[in-house]
């Protein structure tokens, strides 16, 4: 699969997808939006896949939405922009739903749709000088597609006061408020990538595409409404080839088999 405005780095098991439209500050349009589900999709069936690293080429990680791809919506009907909406939405979901550790390598600036992308990773880390912002509002339009997943990471408190203003705001506050996970200088930022990089590549596989898949499941209800799911979940992974595995190494203080090194 070739893409035009993607670029993807295959080692091993980890795979490095970056946005590649530097000259936009890696803005996405519809093109970018497809190419980016086509690959999400794909990532959703790859059994050898264990590490996705998100990344984006030249100064900054992305911009967020086209402005000059919005701008020309008003010429199109309310179904083909429901559409249209509708695929940057479906978009956000595959990338959020990849049952493998995804990591967001966040370098300038991830502002609006950008910083949904870093929502939708597992991990996020940040150079200290990146600026963050649901900036939306200042353009006229919507936190809307991406508000689920940064929701989920920022709570309605931070998102009032950020949805509403479009403030921009730096690392240490985006850290602060859960939509990033680690702050590094500029120059260490593929260090610090590749440090949660060989730490994920000591789960196992089938544990972390069930845990990953638990959050949802859970959040938001009570306690006592989910020991069905959260008994049934444990009840299965522990009796499962890797859950054996897991117990049976640490027992036997030996690395256990998934375990690989980046
Ligand atoms: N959509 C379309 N084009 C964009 C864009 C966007 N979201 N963000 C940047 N660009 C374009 C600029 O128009 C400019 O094009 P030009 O070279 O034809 O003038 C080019 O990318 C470089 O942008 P510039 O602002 O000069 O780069 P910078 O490195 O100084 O700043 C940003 C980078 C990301 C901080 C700045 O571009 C910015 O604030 N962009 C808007 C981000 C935003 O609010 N996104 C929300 C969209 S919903």
């Amino acid at each position: 699969m070739s893409y035009q405005f993607l670029t993807i780095e295959r080692n091993g098991s980890v795979e490095r997808v970056t946005l590649n439209r530097p000259d936009v500050r890696n803005a996405f349009n519809e093109h970018v939006i497809a190419e980016l589900t086509t690959w999400a999709t794909r990532a959703h069936h790859d059994p050898s896949l264990r590490v996705v690293v998100m990344a984006g080429a030249g100064k900054v990680f992305s911009a967020g939405a086209d402005a000059a791809w919005m701008a020309k919506m008003a010429a199109y009907s309310h179904d083909d922009n429901v559409r249209d909406a509708r695929a940057g939405a479906e978009m956000f979901l595959a990338i959020n739903t990849i049952p493998v550790i995804v990591i967001g390598r966040i370098q300038g600036a991830a502002l609006g749709g950008g910083s949904g992308l870093a929502a939708v990773c597992d991990i996020v880390v940040a150079d200290t000088d990146a600026i963050f912002g649901f900036t939306e509002t200042k353009l006229g339009i919507l936190p809307a597609m991406i508000s689920p997943y940064v929701l989920q990471k920022i709570g309605a408190s931070a998102a009032r006061e950020l949805f509403l203003t479009g403030a921009r705001f730096n690392a240490a506050k985006a850290k602060a408020i859960g939509l990033v996970h680690d702050v590094v200088p500029a120059n260490e930022l593929d260090a610090a990538v590749d440090r949660y990089v060989a730490e994920a590549l000591t789960a196992s596989p089938t544990a972390v595409a069930r845990a990953k898949r638990l959050i949802p499941d859970v959040l938001g209800h009570a306690p006592g409404d989910v020991i069905g799911i959260t008994a049934d979940a444990i009840a299965a992974q522990r009796v499962s080839q890797e859950g054996q595995e897991g117990l049976k190494a640490f027992l036997e203080k030996r690395t256990p088999a998934w375990t690989a090194k980046p």
